[in-house]
């Protein structure tokens, strides 16, 4: 295993490399083509395809993972991994693939560990066969094998997986939107696991039969989102943090009315937030998975991680430069 994941980490598998992301405004909202923002994580999923003799499909994950995730999330993962296959022209009944995920993104629900398992898959993929693709086509071969993990994905995970940065992404009737941020300066976050992995297509599930049973509840939230995301954007460019931090925490109140955040969610982003972050909230599917934190000094990072390491089971510190 040692030698596999030396491999892994090989300088000529940097091209497969794909992002995790921590979404600071707008999830939910977004796979209703409103506006968000996400910010990839340094730490990133890669990929190995060695095509074998024997037919079919070998998967060997050596990806680091919280406890329960990868059983929970087997089933999701296979089928996957075999739409980008045939997304990308492969028929593995006529030439088997052993594929190796590894990296140092650990899989945790709200990091976007299926859309950087799949994104690094189509990498992998381009280099084994070979055949070159832009980035847009890596994109879309992701986006494509995010709706193995869940049926409707907006995009926003795995564009953020295949290119990084910290990116304003819209969904629209067409291809989405989306362009790279210039930061102002250092955005210091924290990030934490609550232990308990979620699943995307059911919370998503259930907003959508939300909205459906009261359009104008549903209306009112995405028009007060729409507004904060605005306000996010803006204070993102000016590189004001107290203001960044306060719509983080008017964001999280919104996911709390949408019904997406829960008790251990609230909990960390109050300890957060009690520990000197600026602002606090829940990112990514909810209902269990990641809060982040926003810290304006590497102190205050340290501090508010030290804080919820008492209360979570898995804490992050990144920062978005
Ligand atoms: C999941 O990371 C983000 C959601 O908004 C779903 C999506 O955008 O596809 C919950």
């Amino acid at each position: 295993q040692r030698v596999r994941q030396e491999r892994i980490g090989a300088a000529c598998l940097k091209r497969t490399r794909a992002f995790g992301k921590l979404i600071l405004f707008g999830e939910h909202f977004v796979v209703y083509k409103a506006p968000a923002l996400v910010g990839a994580v340094a730490a990133y999923t890669d990929c190995d395809v060695e095509f074998t003799g024997a037919p079919g499909i070998e998967v060997v994950d050596l990806r680091p993972a919280v406890p329960g995730y990868k059983v929970e999330k087997a089933a999701e993962g296979e089928e996957a991994v075999k739409i980008v296959l045939s997304h990308l022209g492969v028929d593995t009944e006529k030439r088997g693939a052993k594929i190796t995920f590894g990296g140092s993104l650990t899989a945790v629900s709200g990091i976007g560990a299926s859309a950087a398992q799949v994104v690094s898959l189509a990498r992998a993929l381009s280099a084994a066969l070979p055949r070159t693709l832009s980035e847009e086509e890596v994109n879309a071969a992701g986006y494509e094998g995010e709706k193995g993990y869940h049926g409707t994905p907006s995009g926003v995970d795995n564009t953020a997986a295949t290119y990084g940065g910290v990116l304003r992404f819209q969904r629209t009737d067409g291809a989405p939107l989306f362009t790279m941020k210039k930061l102002a300066g250092p955005i210091r976050i924290v990030y934490a696991s609550t232990g308990i992995t979620a699943s995307t297509t059911k919370v998503v599930g259930d907003v959508k039969a939300k909205k459906e049973a009261d359009e104008a509840w549903f209306g009112s939230l995405l028009a007060r989102y729409t507004a904060l995301a605005a306000e996010g954007e803006a204070a993102l460019d000016a590189g004001d943090m107290a203001a960044l931090g306060r719509l983080l925490d008017e964001n999280h109140a919104l996911c709390q009315e949408l019904t997406v955040s829960c008790k251990e969610l609230d909990d960390l982003v109050v300890a957060a937030r009690g520990a000197g972050a600026v602002g606090a909230k829940m990112s990514g599917t909810g209902r269990g998975g990641l809060m982040l934190a926003l810290t304006p000094t590497a102190e205050s990072q340290a501090a508010v991680a030290k804080a919820l390491e008492k209360l979570a089971p898995q804490v992050w510190m990144t920062t978005f430069a």
